[in-house]
């Protein structure tokens, strides 16, 4: 499949990687690149030889946010019947298999958003987060508002969201919200080799693993503890967990096939 605002490629066995493409409007997020976007993931959910998909922007940009040249002109009612974002949010919030977030450069408003639905984000030195919407007389509209807020707390999320101040990468990783900080010319790498390694793990393994670290933001302590137990349990049915014991024992390398 071919896009126009998308570039995706398999790097390596087991992993797609998603590039923005946009330059013109540092991949600014217009109706056609959620689109794509919503394609590009119902194709990698489809396909059993993707183990793991990486998303990333250019060097310069992630993404600078929401088209804003697209939704200056829309009225109250175009933006409730467009459901602006809805369509690929949800595909990318509700995809089973693990997403890393490649960012270097800007990550505003909506690219902020989409990199903080990911499941973790690699960020490079020069990655700068923001939610600016207040500078438009708008708020956050793809989970800004809840998300940041429980990834770097309260006081840093208002002071970002009302001041619309941009986080560096380095008081980004300080605050929880990005995982590692690499130069920019080491983040591909980087982030290709977590996702080989995340490729070659059982695949059911990973999907639970996500799924009960998500449960984490959903549920209390106590639910979530007795849905890890009986998550851990049930993985005892598959062949991988066999596979993967029985290599540790047998001093090899395990061959993960997802049954
Ligand atoms: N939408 C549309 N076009 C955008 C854009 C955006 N979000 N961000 C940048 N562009 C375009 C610029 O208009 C410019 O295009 P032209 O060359 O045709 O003028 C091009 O990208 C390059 O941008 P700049 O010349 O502005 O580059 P810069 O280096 O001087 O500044 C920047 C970079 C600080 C990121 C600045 O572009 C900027 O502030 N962008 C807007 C950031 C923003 O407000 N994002 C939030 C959008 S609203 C949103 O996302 C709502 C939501 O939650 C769903």
């Amino acid at each position: 499949m071919t896009y126009q605002t998308l570039i995706v490629e398999t790097p390596s066995e087991g992993v797609t990687l998603i590039r923005l493409n946009r330059p013109e409007a540092l991949n600014a997020l217009n109706s056609q690149l959620l689109d794509e976007l919503g394609q590009a993931l119902d194709a990698a959910a489809l396909d059993e030889t993707v183990r793991c998909l990486v998303l990333t922007g250019s060097d310069r940009a992630f993404a600078a946010g929401a088209d804003i040249k697209e939704m200056s002109d829309k009225s109250y009612a175009d933006m409730m019947k467009l459901d602006f974002f809805t369509g690929a949010a949800r595909k990318l919030e509700q995809f089973r298999k693990p997403v890393i977030a490649a960012v270097s450069g800007y990550a505003l408003g909506g690219g902020c958003e989409l990199a903080m639905m990911c499941d973790f984000i690699i960020a490079s030195e020069t990655a700068k987060f923001g939610q600016p919407e207040i500078n438009l007389g708008v708020s956050p509209g793809i989970g800004g508002t809840q998300r940041l807020t429980r990834f770097v707390g309260k006081a840093k999320a208002m002071d970002m969201i009302l001041t619309a101040r941009m986080m560096d990468a380095a008081e980004a990783e300080r605050a929880g919200l990005v995982s590692r900080v690499v130069p920019v010319d080491k983040l591909l790498e980087t982030v290709l080799e977590a996702a080989g390694k995340i490729a070659g793990h059982s695949p059911l393994a990973v999907m639970m693993n996500k799924e009960l670290v998500e449960a984490a933001y959903e549920t209390t302590l106590t639910t979530g503890v007795a849905l890890e137990r009986r998550l851990f349990h049930s993985l005892f049915a598959f062949e991988d967990q066999k596979e993967g014991m029985a290599a540790f024992v047998e001093k090899r390398k395990p061959d993960f096939r997802g049954r």
